[in-house]
């Protein structure tokens, strides 16, 4: 039979690139994309013309759970941080058989104990330290729908992996949005504040993946899950799956971000300022986390199934990244 993927965040930038690495490894898979309205449905198609659309909202609990039930993965990749459509998705499988994808995101480890922008050593192994993972304190970032799922699988006996990339880079090559986040803000941020900065120092360390590489291991992921007893991946209580590429410090990134923009003419001097935590915010209400926190982990669970990070590295992607921020507020 026809494997059967239901996708949500297809119109989204890391959904709209991994859905285009899906359907180019596995032309022979049935692709179900959720999006919100015909308009959405109607570019995807173009797009992907052998993809179906189904139209709704993650909180659209009738519809979630009846393309679940049909689907032999639901691929979750519009939200770390909407527990009805993890609730939805689980119901619909307990029904059907498939199994749950969802996305997470590292700054469920955020660690400012050393102060914003300064580094912090806490680095967490995704099989080493699985059960610390997995028990961090429900005030962490998206760790209420990571505990949705991990308990709502284990309730209903739905088989779930969770991946949790950090840094996203790389322009995106979906249909829809191509943009990702925390590089994106702080190109734009330094571009509105005409000078490069830091939250601090600026020693603060996050991991970094390139958008094809995460799509790459979300593919992986959908191929085990479709083996009898889900390959050699592993699901559940287990299925905690980080994906980087290697780390970098903040002050690094804003220094390169800073020179790239004085290079396109956008500002004058390719200098680093430190900023406080209340005068970086005002660019960003999220800035704490997005550019001054600690955030390691290390994908050995991946890396075991054989996925090996291949895409561009930041400092060849930065770039096209930057002067796509350019263009847009040239707009
Ligand atoms: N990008 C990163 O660097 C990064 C890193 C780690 C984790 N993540 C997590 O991964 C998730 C996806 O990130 P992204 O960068 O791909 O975001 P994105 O570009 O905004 O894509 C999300 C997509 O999901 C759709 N969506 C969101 N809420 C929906 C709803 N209630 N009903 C129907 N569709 C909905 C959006 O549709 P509309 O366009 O119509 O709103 C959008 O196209 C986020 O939760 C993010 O926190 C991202």
């Amino acid at each position: 039979m026809t494997p059967r993927i239901f996708v949500t965040g297809a119109t989204g930038y890391v959904g709209g690139h991994t859905t285009g690495e899906l359907i180019a490894a596995h032309p022979e898979y049935q692709v179900v994309t959720l999006v919100r309205n015909e308009e959405q449905a109607a570019k995807l198609q173009s797009h992907w013309p052998a993809i179906t659309t189904v139209v709704g909202t993650l909180d659209d609990d009738k519809i979630i759970k009846e393309e679940s039930a049909k689907a032999n993965v639901v691929l979750q990749l519009a939200s770390s941080d909407h527990i009805p459509v993890v609730k939805s998705a689980i119901a619909g499988l307990a029904t059907g058989g498939g199994k749950l994808i969802h996305i997470s995101g590292t700054g469920v480890l955020n660690d400012m104990s050393t102060g914003p922008g300064n580094p912090a050593r806490k680095v967490y192994d995704d099989v080493e330290d699985i059960k610390e993972i997995t028990s961090l304190p429900e005030t962490a970032l998206h760790r209420d729908v990571d505990d949705a799922v991990l308990t709502g699988g284990s309730l209903h006996g739905v088989d779930t992996a969770i991946i949790c990339p950090p840094i996203i880079y790389g322009v995106g090559q979906g249909p829809i949005k191509k943009r990702s986040m925390q590089v994106p803000f702080l190109s734009e941020a330094i571009l509105k504040r005409g000078r490069g900065f830091t939250v601090g120092e600026g020693k603060n360390i996050w991991d970094h993946i390139y958008i094809g590489d995460l799509a790459k291991a979300c593919v992986l992921l959908i191929e085990e899950a479709l083996k009898p007893q889900g390959g050699s991946a592993q699901w559940g209580s287990e299925g905690y799956y980080f994906v980087e590429s290697g780390e970098i410090a903040w002050k690094d990134v804003a220094e390169k971000i800073s020179s790239i923009t004085k290079e396109l003419g956008q500002i004058e001097s390719a200098d680093v300022d430190q900023l406080s935590v209340d005068e970086a915010s005002k660019f960003h209400p999220w800035a704490p986390v997005l550019w001054g926190g600690n955030c390691r982990s290390r994908a050995t669970r991946l890396q075991t199934l054989g996925w090996k990070p291949q895409g561009p590295t930041v400092w060849e992607a930065l770039p096209a990244m930057v002067k796509a921020e350019v263009d847009a507020l040239a707009k």
